[in-house]
């Protein structure tokens, strides 16, 4: 590109600002001063504006990754695999892990399958709504991440193989299949020589149609897991009433967030720095940052993390730019291709999103903070941060908040998780075990 001579870079830096600047002010959702309760009163409009962009939550991006991504049977079908154990040889389903009643995490601090796995479990409620699932963003898409689990021997301890042929052989799920994505292919169909017998060796052909079969039951998973979206939170109801413009009959929707979690969202706001990457209605900027939390060795942090997941991402066959993907073309396939591997990447994991964060203890990508008051004291004292990093950001800086304003920050991001609420239809296992026994036999 040609380098633009000083007068038009001039030029076009005042349009760039003259254009960002109207953007935001038409963005910012002007919140009525009238109706702040005293504990937000001396925010800026500025910061204002990053509470009202709080709420509500928009509606779920479609994924053109995956074209079954909004088929309903493509969803039950990975309702009933998300439950089913006989994907592993130890009986181990998605929902061990991702319990429904533990808003579809352990409680556990690292994950434990057959083995002990290195990293916490992160909830899937609201996963379709990451640009990047995983810790680390290993994965471009919701439905491709669901293999890792299944084949990775310290979790289900399984193969693909083994998940096409559960589902050849139970006739409710291989019905589900049919619907969705045609008939099942005829070389993959229980014969003398049963071409599913073994998970290994095979012919390139017969490998590629396992793949091929493999890929539709992911983008099941997928389906599947864009119904598990996070309910409303008192954060909603305050920012709605917030933002009204209807004359303020009830206070009720102001209080849904207590004095304390009132100071505690200012605090997040301005000087805690919180907004910065936990931002918007999601709570998070969807970029990966390392908070230089100490390594094994009690010094340097020592996991790779997004330096090695980019890596991951841009060589598996299953990305949003390969021949699996329904959109190998689409901006998310160029944003794969488009990373590049830089040191400052060590170290870095993806900002969670806070919402339903009070039940998804312990916390952070290896589950080292026991509860909410740990992290808090974490950002308010860096203890136990390394503090130049490895290859570290310098954003974090201690915040002197006290205990005061600790138990404030605690009490704002329990108003960011909803109310306890009865499982939906998709929350729950969709067979019982009894009833999922004599499914699988009639198949077989
Ligand atoms: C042994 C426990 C375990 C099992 C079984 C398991 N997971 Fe997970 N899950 C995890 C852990 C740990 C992570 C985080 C992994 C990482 O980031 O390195 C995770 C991450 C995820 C994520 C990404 C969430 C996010 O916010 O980034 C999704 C989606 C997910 N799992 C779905 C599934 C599905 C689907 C299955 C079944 C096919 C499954 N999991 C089986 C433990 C488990
Ligand atoms: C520089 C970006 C950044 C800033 C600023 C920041 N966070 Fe985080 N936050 C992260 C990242 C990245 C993680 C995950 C780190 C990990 O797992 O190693 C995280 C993790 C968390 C978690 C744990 C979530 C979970 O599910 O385990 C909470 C809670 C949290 N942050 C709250 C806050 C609060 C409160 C503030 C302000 C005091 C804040 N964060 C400031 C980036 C940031």
């Amino acid at each position: 590109m040609n380098a633009p001579n000083g007068s038009s870079m001039f030029g076009s830096a005042l349009l760039v600002a003259i254009l960002v600047n109207s953007i935001l002010v038409q963005d910012l959702p002007a919140l009525a001063r009238d109706r702040l309760p005293p504990e937000l009163a001396a925010l800026s409009d500025e910061e204002l504006g990053r509470i009202a962009r709080m709420s509500p939550l928009p509606p779920l991006a479609p994924d053109p990754t995956n074209r079954v991504a909004d088929d309903e049977n493509a969803a039950r079908l990975g309702h009933r695999l998300f439950f089913d154990t006989r994907l592993s040889p130890k009986e181990i389903s998605c929902a061990t892990c991702h319990e429904p009643a533990r808003t579809f995490t352990d409680g556990k601090k690292l994950a434990q399958g057959i083995g002990t796995t290195r990293r916490n479990t992160p909830t899937v409620l609201d996963a379709a709504r990451r640009r990047w699932t995983g810790w680390d963003g290993k994965f471009d898409s919701l439905w491709s991440q669901a293999l890792a689990p299944i084949e990775n021997p310290a979790e289900m301890g399984g193969d693909r193989t083994t998940l096409v042929r559960v589902v050849r052989d139970d006739v409710e799920l291989r019905k589900l299949y049919e619907l969705v994505f045609g008939p099942f292919p005829a070389a993959l169909c229980a014969s003398a020589n049963d071409p599913l017998h073994s998970p290994t060796p095979r012919d390139a052909a017969l490998q590629s149609l396992i793949d091929r079969t493999t890929a539709d039951l992911l983008k099941a998973f997928g389906a599947y897991q864009r119904k598990l979206i996070s309910g409303r939170a008192p954060i909603d109801r305050f920012v709605e009433e917030l933002r009204s413009k209807q004359p303020v009959t009830t206070t009720a929707k102001i209080d849904a967030l207590t004095p304390a979690a009132r100071r505690g969202l200012a605090i997040f706001v301005s000087q805690g720095g919180c907004y910065q990457c936990h931002r918007g209605a999601n709570f998070t900027d969807e970029e990966f940052h390392a908070l230089g939390l100490a390594g094994a060795n009690g010094r340097v942090p020592d996991d790779p993390a997004r330096l090695a997941a980019v890596d991951f991402v841009q060589t598996n066959p299953f990305n949003a730019a390969g021949s699996f993907s329904d959109a190998p073309n689409a901006p998310k396939a160029a944003m794969v291709r488009g990373l590049r591997r830089f040191p400052e990447l060590f170290g870095q994991f993806r900002t969670p999103s806070l919402r339903g964060v009070a039940r998804t203890k312990p916390y952070m990508h290896d589950g080292r903070m026991a509860d909410l008051s740990a992290v808090a004291t974490f950002y308010d004292t860096l203890e136990g941060a390394s503090p130049t990093g490895h290859h570290g950001e310098l954003v974090l800086m201690p915040l002197g908040l006290g205990a005061e304003g600790r138990s404030d920050l605690v009490a704002f991001l329990e108003a960011l998780t909803p109310d306890e609420s009865k499982l939906g239809v998709w929350e729950v296992d969709p067979i019982a075990p009894s009833v999922r026994r004599s499914a699988s036999t009639l198949g077989r």
